[in-house]
């Protein structure tokens, strides 16, 4: 197969964009309006739809998935300490540092490089107050395994969801198990609002204080009760959400039929792994990423990716490093390299190729074809 060189710059992803007519209709009507943010009309059906989406009992959206989970922090009081996964990006384990809360290091699966619920209880102390997980490239944790330890030891557990839009496990929403689940809609996931974010809730109570803590800790006109930050999503962000909420179903099953195209044209690449839908989940194809074994393949992960960009290619090494050698967090007990093996071997050789539902097959073709090409020329 040939394999050329791309004329421009092929990144990792490019955002899904909605109709620029119809944006534009209903950034007239917000005009008209003259409400942009604060809670608005476009918010609130925002919300609604939302909720219908993923199945929600009660949502709420945020200025990002940052400060979502920030917030999430506080509604469920959590304090002392928190057990996570380093393999994440930096936002899941700041959210808890913002907190004044310590995180607690726990390794991952080797295959789905979640959390590895048979490491968890070993971590528990009389400080734990919470799991916080996170699906990683959208592939759900073992959600049970993970409510039986919370159960036992009177803990929470708050999903970072920021990956897992629309996911479902045996019919039921990710969104459905734990205490609560955050969701990034930043412009590099599957679905977004530019910068923005959500939280969902089983609980009418966690949905009334997420709302306040979202606007200061107001509460109502004469009540300010608890100190709050400014999370609000604005009204030409909602507006591009209800847009793109159209759209995102298509962008799903186009990104299925790619990471398709791309596991049967690797398949057979010595050194490359690919990953594998598991029966009874239902994916969203947010990342395609491989694995890059050395030795196999001729070239590390790291060689690899460097030499993707010479054919103007820019693949990510998702997440590298490792949050747990973060300076700011690898003075930690838990942190210490030989206690997270799994973790610290993987996120040397996990890369993250592009993945959008604007690419063509003849670019995944040549892709693959790269890669085969740098592998059998590095042997
Ligand atoms: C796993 C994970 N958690 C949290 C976040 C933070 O979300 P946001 O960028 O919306 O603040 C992101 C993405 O950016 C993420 O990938």
């Amino acid at each position: 197969m040939s394999a050329e060189r791309f004329t421009k710059p092929f990144y990792i992803t490019q955002p899904l964009l909605p109709d620029i007519d119809q944006i534009n209709e209903m950034i007239k009507i917000i005009w008209d309006s003259n409400q942009l943010s604060n809670n608005g009309n476009m918010v609130k059906q925002l919300e609604k739809e939302l909720s219908n989406f993923l199945k929600a009992d009660y949502l709420s959206v945020f200025s990002n998935g940052t400060v979502a989970l920030q917030l999430a922090c506080k509604i469920l009081r959590l304090s002392g300490e928190v057990i996570t996964t380093p393999f994440t990006f930096a936002a899941t384990v700041h959210a808890l540092a913002w907190n004044n809360i310590k995180p607690v290091f726990c390794d991952i699966e080797e295959d789905t490089f979640n959390l590895n619920p048979d490491f968890i209880e070993a971590l528990i102390t009389q400080d734990t107050t919470a799991i916080m997980p996170v699906h990683v490239f959208g592939t759900p944790c073992n959600v049970e395994k993970i409510q039986q330890i919370a159960d036992r030891h009177g803990l929470k557990v708050l999903y970072d969801a920021a990956h897992a839009f629309g996911v479902e496990i045996n019919g039921k929403p990710v969104s459905s198990f734990g205490d609560i689940s955050m969701f990034s809609f930043h412009a590099t996931k599957i679905y977004h609002t530019i910068e923005g974010g959500a939280l969902t809730f089983k609980d009418a109570h966690f949905k009334e204080r997420a709302n306040s803590l979202r606007n200061f800790g107001i509460r109502d006109l004469d009540n300010i009760t608890e100190p709050g930050t400014n999370g609000k999503l604005n009204e030409v962000q909602a507006a591009v959400g209800i847009l793109l909420l159209k759209l995102v179903e298509d962008e799903i099953e186009r990104r299925k039929e790619i990471t398709g195209l791309y596991r049967r044209l690797l398949e057979n690449t010595s050194g490359i792994t690919t990953s594998k839908d598991i029966d009874g989940i239902k994916y969203n194809y947010p990342y395609f990423v491989i694995k890059v074994d050395k030795k196999e393949y001729g070239l590390s992960r790291d060689e690899l990716y460097e030499e993707l960009m010479k054919y103007n290619i820019f693949a990510r090494k998702y997440f590298y490093p490792l949050c747990s050698n973060f300076q700011c967090y690898r003075d930690l007990p838990s942190a210490t390299v030989s206690r997270l093996p799994v973790a610290n071997k993987i996120a040397e050789i996990v890369l993250a190729l592009p993945l959008h539902g604007r690419m063509l097959n003849s670019d995944v073709e040549n892709i693959c074809s790269i890669i085969k090409n740098i592998g059998s020329s590095s042997l």
